[in-house]
């Protein structure tokens, strides 16, 4: 099937994405939902290529997969655990049995008992909430808080990752310590940096005049760690391990979001996540959104060989969103060895990066259009702001969005060039400066437009991400549910600390840390 695909891209290299097109490609090439339509119309992939994608999938068993998945089977096989963050979102299913036991009252009672904690904030005096966490303890509830800004109306939500003193300086500085609440979000309580910042906001709240005891709550998995730490049972709210770090926000790692938007819009936000879900489980081949997303992805990065792909919302309140996505997909997909421990023979997962539109344009864009490398881009824009002011606005947002990949697929050609400038230049000097104002074309993007950027919209949104993630982990083979991969860094830091506070010797590295500990030593 793979050499069937490579024969297929061969056949595609030197085709033009327009020549494609004739009355229905822009209607077969496009999946529409209720809510969402995304069109991939504007890449290289003809009906010939679909089907064998499409084929690919049945092969490697996505559909019995999906099943497993969504029926509590432990396909995290390399850390024997089930894969169940819809089950977060299960508002009215059926029962999931994990173990032998259905895990859905556990979860509904927590979600209850996150909205009746959440109600009791909102109406309390506490003016300002500090998320203590990192990476998906962080990226997710920030990303999402920051796109719901519009259907804000509880305190204001801030959020301390990175352990670098600097970014919990900066957010505490402005902070009353009286009317402020800590969540400490972290899966395991174990990690450093959000340990330290805990610590750190601890104290000052301590140093403030606010009162840990009753102004701390936590979000984790590990009961034993939380209450060492001092927090009381009553606001811990747990959640288990078959729930992956990177797809945490649907429970209680997402107690921020209630708080910012309030239990219905939360609510909705589950609710667009599950429309999402019974969309992948119900809709077939080609008409299944996520299964379609995945499949151009996979067309792009392991059989056309593009590295990385461009994720572009035109959407400043998804400004975060790259970042969300590049956890959800590079660490899910960032392997080289299967499930069964032999080496990948296709590419890992790509590069994922981007930043929202406009801005991008006039920032790395030029690269996307005119370097040497193809970069697959997916748009994404809403039809309607929350701005009805600005209309005009939202119209030019809209149309520069379409212009964008409208640019990369047509070009501009030597000819057209030449035209543009005749009346510039002449003879030698014309080639020259038309040379430099050709646009190669043929380049492939995929665009995602929806209503409106609202809870529910969002929740179908994240969960599409999250289904193309598993589809193109299944096709490629690997477990997409752990992260083996972070853990040499962890514990390389753990062994630099006492060398680069100089309790310890640093010779024993190599020549380039040791040289690089003794010169931030001797200016520390
Ligand atoms: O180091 C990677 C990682 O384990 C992520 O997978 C996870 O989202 C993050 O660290 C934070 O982990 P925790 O929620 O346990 O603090």
């Amino acid at each position: 099937m793979w050499k069937d695909l490579e024969l297929l891209a061969d056949a595609a290299r030197d085709r033009s994405i327009l020549s494609l097109f004739d009355d229905t490609r822009a209607t077969d090439f496009a999946v529409q939902t209720q809510h969402m339509r995304f069109d991939y119309a504007k890449t290289n992939i003809d009906a010939a290529t679909r089907s064998t994608l499409l084929g690919l999938a049945e092969r490697a068993g996505v559909a019995a997969r999906r099943d497993a998945m969504f029926s509590g089977q432990k396909i995290n096989e390399t850390e024997e655990r089930a894969v169940l963050h819809v089950a977060l979102r299960n508002l009215d299913g059926g029962a999931i049995t994990v173990d032998g036991s259905d895990v859905m009252p556990e979860v509904l009672a927590t979600l209850a008992r996150m909205e009746t904690y959440a109600n009791s904030v909102r109406d309390s005096a506490i003016t300002d909430v500090v998320n203590i966490g990192i990476g998906g303890s962080d990226l997710g509830p920030a990303m999402a808080v920051q796109a719901l800004s519009p259907y804000h109306d509880g305190p204001r939500c801030h959020f301390v990752s990175n352990v670098d003193g600097a970014h919990i300086a900066d957010v505490l500085a402005g902070l009353d310590a009286k009317t402020t609440l800590v969540i400490v979000a972290s899966k395991t309580f174990t990690t450093i940096e959000t340990m330290t910042n805990a610590r750190t906001a601890r104290a000052w709240m301590l140093d403030h005049g606010g009162d840990p005891g009753a102004q701390f709550a936590a979000l984790s998995t590990n009961m034993e760690k939380t209450a060492d730490f001092g927090i009381p049972a009553e606001r811990v709210f747990g959640f288990e391990d078959w729930v992956g770090g990177r797809y945490s926000l649907w429970g209680p790692i997402g107690l921020s979001i209630m708080l910012a938007i309030g239990t219905d819009g939360f609510r909705a936000f589950l609710r667009g996540a599950q429309d999402m879900d019974r969309h992948f489980c119900a809709a077939e081949g080609a008409e299944n959104l996520p299964l379609m997303l995945a499949l151009v992805g996979i067309w792009h990065r392991q059989v056309c060989g593009y590295a990385s792909r461009a994720v572009l919302p035109y959407d400043q309140r998804l400004g975060q969103l790259p970042a969300y996505l590049q956890q959800l997909e590079m660490e899910s997909n960032g392997k080289s060895v299967a499930m069964n421990g032999s080496r990948l023979t296709t590419e890992s997962g790509p590069i994922v990066w981007g930043a929202p539109g406009t801005n991008g344009q006039h920032a790395f864009y030029q690269l996307i259009h005119q370097g040497t490398s193809v970069i697959p881009c997916e748009f994404m824009v809403a039809a309607n702001g929350h701005e009805p002011e600005l209309r005009h606005h939202h119209t030019l947002l809209m149309a520069n969005c379409l212009a964008q990949s409208e640019a990369l697929m047509r070009g501009r050609t030597l000819d057209e060039a030449r035209t543009k400038i005749a009346d510039k230049f002449e003879g030698a000097e014309l080639e020259r400066q038309a040379a430099h104002r050709v646009f190669a074309g043929n380049r492939p993007s995929t665009t995602l437009v929806y209503e409106r950027l609202d809870p529910f919209t969002l929740g179908q949104i994240i969960a599409l991400y999250e289904h193309r993630v598993f589809v193109e982990g299944v096709i490629l083979g690997i477990n997409s549910y752990d992260q083996w991969g972070v853990e040499l860094g962890k514990e390389l830091a753990t062994a630099l600390q006492p060398i680069v506070e100089g309790e310890q010797p640093s010779d024993g590295k190599d020549g380039s840390t040791q040289a690089l500990v003794d010169w931030l030593r001797a200016r520390a």
